[in-house]
C-alpha cells in the first residue's frame, strides 16, 4: 500500500468518515511501526474522539502529523470542530459522565490510552482534542 503523507486532513461529517478515519489511523500507526498494542490503543482513542467530533461537535475534521523527536517516531492526531464546545471540561473528563446517551468514557478513556492528551475547548467556539502516541 502507498505511504500516507506525513501530514493531512480528513473530514468527519458522516459515520462513513469515522470508519475511514479508523482505517487511516491504523495505516499511519503501521507506517511508523508502532507495536500492535500501541496501535490498538491509538485506534480505539481515535474511534472515540472522531465519534465525539461527529456527534457532540456536529462534525469537523481529523488532522494528522507524523513526528520525529530525538530519533523517535510518533503520531499526533487532532480532532477539531466548531461546534458548541465543552462548558465544564473537568466534568467532561469524569468517567461515566455524558451529556447525552453515551457511556461517558470516550474522553477519560482516550486519555488513558495515549502518551499525550490535550483538550482545547471554548463554549460557542468549538473543540480540539490532540493525542500523540510515541514509538
Ligand atoms: N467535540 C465535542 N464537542 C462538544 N462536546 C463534547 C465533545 N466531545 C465531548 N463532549 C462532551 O463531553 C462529554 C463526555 O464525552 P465522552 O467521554 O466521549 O462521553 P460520551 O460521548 O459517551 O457522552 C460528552 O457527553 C459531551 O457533552
Ligand atoms: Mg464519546
Amino acid at each position: 500500500m502507498a505511504a500516507i503523507d506525513p501530514t493531512g486532513t480528513m473530514p468527519l461529517t458522516t459515520e462513513q468518515h469515522v470508519v475511514l478515519t479508523r482505517q487511516t489511523v491504523r495505516q499511519l500507526c503501521q507506517q511508523i511501526k508502532l507495536s500492535l498494542v500501541e496501535q490498538t490503543k491509538m485506534i480505539t482513542a481515535a474511534s472515540e474522539l472522531s465519534r465525539n467530533t461527529l456527534i457532540h461537535g456536529g462534525g469537523g475534521r481529523m488532522r494528522w502529523e507524523l513526528l520525529a523527536r530525538d530519533g523517535r517516531a510518533g503520531l499526533a492526531l487532532h480532532f477539531e470542530d466548531e461546534g458548541p464546545g465543552i462548558a465544564d471540561l473537568k466534568l467532561a473528563m469524569t468517567d461515566g459522565w455524558t451529556s447525552g446517551a453515551g457511556m461517558g468514557l470516550g474522553l477519560p478513556g482516550s486519555k488513558r490510552l495515549v502518551h499525550d492528551f490535550v483538550v482545547d475547548s471554548a463554549p460557542g467556539k468549538g473543540t480540539r482534542v490532540s493525542i500523540t502516541q510515541w514509538k
